[in-house]
């Protein structure tokens, strides 16, 4: 589940430049029996299996050399019952120099791991997923693409619309008339600060209508308050 993503575009080059090191660990690794079991019946009885605390824990603990050098570093679970990823949080784990991340399993992971193992749960979303390793995935490009380097200079400037706060404006590329569809005249004018004021606008409009709740916690000038009243009003 993880090689062919980690090995296409931005991430695959942040890897091949060093920018970015993943390293992949099986809890089957760290498993006793000949088996290699991982998970096992729960306790008090119901379908579904729970994962055992056993590999986990050890797969963790080998990691480093010592617990002093573990010391410090988060150890997140990716679980439907954590915080949820939002670029804010994105950012503060992207100050981490090292992290770990746990993929649970939807059924259930042994509680002890989660209160004496783990640090920190997240969520990408109220939706159920069967595993915590498409979740790992998103949260590993989305936190690789703020370290510096990563992200090429081109790509960058555009950002993500949450950057700015605010829903990316409407883009074009030629051709300038598509079928009956023109690109807006302004866009082809040259005149930069039009444009820029443009495309302030169409992101403010496109924030009011898509994701109203993002405009509350903004700073916006005077005038884009009124803007955004008039938007209302229409
Ligand atoms: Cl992190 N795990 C699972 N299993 N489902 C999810 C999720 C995580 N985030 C949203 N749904």
């Amino acid at each position: 589940m993880f090689e062919s993503p980690l090995a296409e575009s931005i991430i695959a080059r942040a890897l091949d430049k060093g920018l970015v090191e993943i390293e992949l660990h099986d809890p089957r690794d760290m498993a006793h029996d000949r088996h290699r079991k991982v998970d096992d019946y729960a306790f008090g009885g119901g379908p579904g299996m729970v994962m055992k605390p056993e590999p986990l824990f050890e797969s963790v603990e080998t990691l480093h050399a010592s617990s002093e050098e573990r010391d410090g570093v988060p150890v997140i679970l990716l679980t439907p019952q954590g915080r949820t990823l939002t670029q804010g949080v994105v950012e503060e784990l992207a100050q981490r120099r090292e992290m770990v991340l746990i993929c649970g399993r939807y059924e259930g992971i042994d509680e002890r791991v989660r209160r004496h193992l783990v640090t920190d749960e997240i969520s990408i979303g109220d939706y159920v997923l069967s595993g915590g390793e498409l979740a790992a995935l998103v949260l590993i490009d989305a936190v690789a693409r703020l370290i510096p380097g990563v992200v090429g200079s081109a790509e960058s400037t555009q950002g993500g619309s949450f950057t700015t706060g605010l829903l990316q404006h409407p883009q074009y590329t030629r051709p300038a008339q598509f079928r009956d569809w023109a690109v807006p005249d302004v866009l082809l004018s040259g005149n930069h600060t039009e444009i820029a004021r443009w495309r302030r606008r169409e992101s403010l409009r496109r924030t009011a209508e898509r994701r109203p709740d993002l405009l509350d916690s903004m700073d916006l000038s005077a005038e884009e308050r009124r803007f955004i009243e008039e938007l209302r009003r229409d």
